[in-house]
């Protein structure tokens, strides 16, 4: 059972990392409909901000952006002295960006793949801790939100290494929300599948099975923002992640044996690199 506490996500200022795409997009877009949020959108393509920020309208004025790889040290450090220096008063950070290594056994994986994933899914979100808790523990009702994944609570064959940066995303989270509680509340979201641009550095076609499966970018944004408006402190959403969460939990080794034994049994195009 989660534990709960008090949060709520109404007019608060808060820095997204990963706004220009997919879920990011989403949570923004329902931070400044439904919440009546400041956002500061972080994200690496310039582009794609400005096009969000045109598409706003008159909600325009309630949002900006800042263009630097979360993977960088120093865009971290900038975007700290900003608020420090009160550019943005963020009181919420949601740690959003992250990448999809390919399908694949941990020996097919390159070093720059190796690096890029640990760089970009693990250490961003330990940059962002560095520099955002010193100042979020000065202030009250802080909140630092990291977006993990149900690979954290169900290691699949073909996602060793996205497995290992979200399981560090998780307990992370999970030990810093104790250290902190009653100062940041620091939860870990752990989705399933969503349909969202994720699967574009998968080197295989990818089938139109998994988009089937996948739940909506816009759903999921709505029900993450609903249970992290109600405290939770680990929040697992879809179908899917809470089938194989429970399964691996029950019986860790059977069921990543049958989870493996249906990506290989599927046949798909997306799995090869991890049977061949
Ligand atoms: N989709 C899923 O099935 C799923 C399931 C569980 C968890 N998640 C997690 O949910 C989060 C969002 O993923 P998504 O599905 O929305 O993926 P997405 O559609 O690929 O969007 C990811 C966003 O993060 C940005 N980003 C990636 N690397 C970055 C970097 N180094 N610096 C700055 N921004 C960067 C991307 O920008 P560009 O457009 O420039 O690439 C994009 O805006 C990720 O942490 C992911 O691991 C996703």
């Amino acid at each position: 059972m989660d534990s709960k506490c008090k949060f709520s996500l109404h007019g608060r200022n808060v820095i997204i990392t990963g706004a220009s795409g997919g879920l990011g997009r989403e949570i923004t877009l329902r931070l400044l409909n439904k919440y009546g949020c400041r956002v500061l959108g972080v994200g690496r393509n310039e582009e794609k901000l400005r096009r969000l920020s045109d598409e706003l309208g008159g909600l325009s004025d309630r949002f900006e952006y800042q263009v630097f790889d979360v993977s960088d040290p120093e865009g971290w450090r900038q975007l700290a002295e900003y608020v420090i220096k009160g550019g943005f008063e963020a009181d919420v950070l949601i740690n959003d960006a992250g990448i999809l290594p390919p399908f694949a056994r941990f020996g097919k994986y390159t070093c720059e793949e190796i690096d890029s994933a640990i760089r970009v899914n693990l250490y961003s979100v330990v940059y962002s801790l560095y520099e955002f808790v010193p100042i979020f523990s000065k202030k009250p009702n802080t909140a630092i939100i990291n977006i993990s994944s149900l690979d954290a609570l169900c290691p699949l064959a073909g996602t060793s290494l996205y497995s290992a940066c979200k399981a560090g995303v998780r307990v992370l989270s999970e030990a810093m929300r104790e250290e902190y509680r009653g100062k940041i509340y620091i939860p870990a979201v752990c989705p399933g599948f969503i349909r969202t641009g994720i699967m574009k550095n998968q080197r295989r076609a990818v089938s139109p099975l998994v988009n089937f499966v996948s739940m909506p970018a816009e759903k999921a944004a709505k029900l993450i923002l609903r249970r992290l408006n109600w405290g939770w402190s680990r929040i697992v959403i879809g179908a899917d992640a809470h089938f194989m969460s429970t399964a691996y939990r029950i019986a860790p080794v059977i069921s990543l044996r049958f989870f493996n034994r249906i990506f290989k049994a599927s046949k798909m195009e997306l799995f090869r690199d991890i049977y061949e």
